[in-house]
């Protein structure tokens, strides 16, 4: 028995000296730098072990080799390659884009809610995205803006009437008006019930860091073939509720006949149009589970990361009164000449609090890194670095926001930057390319509504508790932690 069992160790030892050494060789022929630390998990072994987010390990590597174009990390069988450099990071998000298409998250057949345009590649995940973009058009968001706006005028009702949110769980609190918010818009769901809905526990629950999630997370991206033997399935606890509740939303909207401009009238119109297809010929049937598959995602991107960018706007006002001052003064001066009205278009004229949110999504990204994988043959601009089929991309975000080659002083919060997501190649907080969040018009939206109008009824202090902000362990996302806002009503 203990000879079998040192011989099964002797195996793994010897297997994993190979992995490694192989994972080097590779990356190294290929004049990539390797990183080391552990050849064969690369980053994902200190995320398994410790309690710091990827995105800061990733961080880490990055300010150990600024001058790297991109870095190969070991995952098992899968090459990878951590983009480093930013004109290389443009290429994989943009100007290569036939070459990096897909996002590289691994699902399995059957994994109902993870069929959705996040994880979906290739004709599925075009053809998805083109029917899903009306949505979010400048037109329909204005249409479905009074949901957005009745669930902000809501949640100060809510804050007002709930003096113990005044000074803890900022973030939870702002999580629950984010999901009665997207409940409204995306699902036309009353907000009577929203504050408590079961919903929110699902979003949260979706990507909440677990031992087994962060393993299942790992394991996808460290040794798909297992990930698929396994038939491991990401969101299978969610099927029965979720997609039951998209189904009563829409047969319930069917009989009612009416016009809300949200989510379900576009679904309610895809499936009476029948069944999608492109240019080529390829088909997709518009089913209810696809297309509460497409409703879990925005229901989950419209709460942790929405809820993420107001915390950050709020962390950063109450740390600067004199900005504070100043987005007050323009928030009350647009509601003036807009007849006491924060409409759409009152919103809209906000310049200074998009400036405000833009700089907050600089310091703290929802979204720390992304991810591509590469769909055929191709070399990157810097380095000249061979990349083929199959390789997996991580590229860096939070790290180019905090780099001061391109944001000078990176750690000073300036609205004053000129941060155009549209233009800056280093400044990412929504992604780039054709993969770029198809909600983040929806989402700045959103955000600004909540924010103007809890500005108009509370004064803001950020309380840093002992040993100041931290990041929680988290896959992909920022979740600031050790902090919270302090609401002063305003007389
Ligand atoms: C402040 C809030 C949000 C942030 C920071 C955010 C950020 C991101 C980022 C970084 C990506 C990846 C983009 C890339 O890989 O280039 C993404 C993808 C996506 N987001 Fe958002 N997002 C937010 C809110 C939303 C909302 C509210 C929705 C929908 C209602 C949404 C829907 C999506 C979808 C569908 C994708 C996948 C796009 C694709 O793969 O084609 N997001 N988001």
């Amino acid at each position: 028995m203990i000879v079998l069992l040192l011989l099964s160790i002797s195996l793994i030892l010897i297997y994993v000296y190979l992995n490694g050494k192989y994972n080097e060789n590779y990356w190294k022929e290929r004049g990539a730098k390797f990183y080391e630390v552990n050849k064969v998990l690369g980053p994902f072994w200190e995320f398994l072990i410790s309690d710091r987010p990827l995105f800061q390990i990733f961080h880490d590597i990055y300010k150990k080799h600024p001058n790297e174009p991109a870095i190969g990390i070991g995952t098992f069988f899968t090459p990878s390659l951590y983009v480093t450099d930013a004109k290389n990071v443009h290429a994989v998000m943009q100007t290569d884009f036939v070459s990096f298409s897909e996002r590289g998250f691994e699902m399995n057949e059957g994994d109902l809610l993870a069929d959705n345009i996040l994880f979906m590649g290739g004709k599925r995940w075009k053809l998805m995205r083109q029917n899903m973009t009306p949505l979010f058009t400048a037109a329909k968001l204005k249409n479905m803006y009074y949901i957005i706006d009745k669930s902000a005028l809501d949640f100060v009702e809510h804050l007002k009437n709930n003096p113990e949110k005044w000074r803890r769980n900022t973030f939870d609190t702002l999580s629950t008006f984010c999901c009665a918010a997207i409940g409204g818009a995306v699902f036309g769901i009353g907000s009577e019930s929203t504050y408590d809905s079961p919903f929110l526990e699902i979003t949260r629950a979706a990507f909440r860091p677990t031992l087994w999630s962060n393993i299942r997370f790992s394991l996808s991206n460290l040794c798909t073939p297992l990930f698929k033997l396994l038939g491991l399935k990401l969101f299978s606890e969610h099927e029965e509720f979720f997609i039951g509740a998209i189904k009563q939303v829409l047969r319930k909207r069917e009989q009612e006949k009416v016009k809300r401009h949200d989510f379900a009238d576009i679904c309610i119109q895809i499936q009476k149009n029948g069944v999608m297809r492109d240019e080529t010929g390829f088909e997709l049937v518009p089913s209810d589970e696809l297309l509460a598959a497409q409703a879990f995602f925005f229901f989950t991107a419209g709460v942790e990361p929405t809820a993420t960018a107001i915390f950050a706007v709020l962390i950063q006002l109450g740390k600067h009164p004199e900005i504070l001052k100043q987005v007050v003064q323009e928030i009350e001066d647009v509601y003036n000449k807009h007849n006491a009205q924060l409409s759409y278009d009152a919103i809209s004229e906000m310049e200074y609090l998009d400036k405000v949110l833009n700089e907050s999504l600089r310091i703290f990204p929802p979204i720390g890194f992304l991810t591509r994988k590469c769909v055929r043959d191709t070399v990157l601009p810097v380095g000249n670095i061979k990349v083929a089929k199959g390789t997996k991309m991580y590229t860096a975000v939070y790290e180019l926001h905090h780099d001061s080659r391109y944001h000078e002083n990176p750690e000073m919060f300036d609205p004053e930057r000129n941060l155009t997501d549209q233009k800056s190649e280093t400044y990412l907080p929504f992604g780039k390319g054709g993969r770029i969040c198809i909600g983040a018009r929806y989402a700045k939206l959103q955000a600004k509504a909540a924010l103007a109008h809890v500005l108009r009824s509370f004064d803001i202090k950020t309380v840093e508790h002992k040993g100041g902000l931290r990041f929680g362990k988290d896959q992909v996302q920022l979740r600031m932690k050790n902090v919270d806002i302090e609401f002063i009503p305003r007389n």
